[in-house]
């Protein structure tokens, strides 16, 4: 279990006058980071973008593509200096909720092979594997394969 916090995380939709923070977190936290190109366009097309603020910090964010019944969890970032106190998990709880209320039938993501703690993340959440996507990813050398995992969030009907 990562240590807990004394503060209280808050949620609030991302705004573009959030991006410069969440570009220069991402640059902190991604070898092969997402544009602020990325980020605005995800937040024309409407996708769910979401800050994270404690002690009233921005300290991570998260951003989700729905469609059809299904989101695509493709973002999910907490800074280096708030890491391993339970805030990604707590995150990824409160979007996991959220689209419960959207009545999204099932959460998809990537993560990086070697992502050891983004996939402990996500398997401690209840995501379970299905399976790889061939260089899915850029990386030091040539790409690197993904390891797509899904989390279904509503019963199958017996
Ligand atoms: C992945 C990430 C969001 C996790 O955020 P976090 O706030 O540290 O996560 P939590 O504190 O909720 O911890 C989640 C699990 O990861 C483990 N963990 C977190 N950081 C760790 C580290 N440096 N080493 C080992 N385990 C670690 C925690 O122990 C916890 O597991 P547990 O419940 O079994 O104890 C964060 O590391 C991050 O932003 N990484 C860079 C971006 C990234 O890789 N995002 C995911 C891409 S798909």
């Amino acid at each position: 279990m990562s240590a807990m916090l004394d503060e209280h995380p808050r949620y609030r939709s991302m705004m573009s006058a959030d991006l410069e923070l969440v570009v220069a977190l991402e640059l902190k936290n991604y070898e092969f980071p997402w544009t602020r190109g990325n980020f605005s366009d995800s937040l024309a097309a409407g996708y769910l973008c979401w800050i994270v603020e404690c002690a009233g910090e921005f300290v991570g964010y998260s951003v989700v593509a729905t469609g059809a019944g299904e989101a695509h969890l493709l973002n999910l970032s907490i800074a280096p200096t708030w890491q391993r106190r339970g805030l990604g998990r707590a995150m990824l709880d409160f979007v996991t909720e959220r689209l419960r209320e959207l009545q999204i039938d099932k959460i998809y993501l990537e993560v990086r092979l070697s992502n050891a703690i983004g996939r402990r993340l996500y398997a401690r959440a209840g995501f379970r594997e299905l399976g790889t996507r061939r260089g899915y990813y850029p990386a030091a050398q040539g790409r690197e394969d993904a390891l797509v995992m899904e989390l279904p969030l509503r019963a199958l009907p017996s």
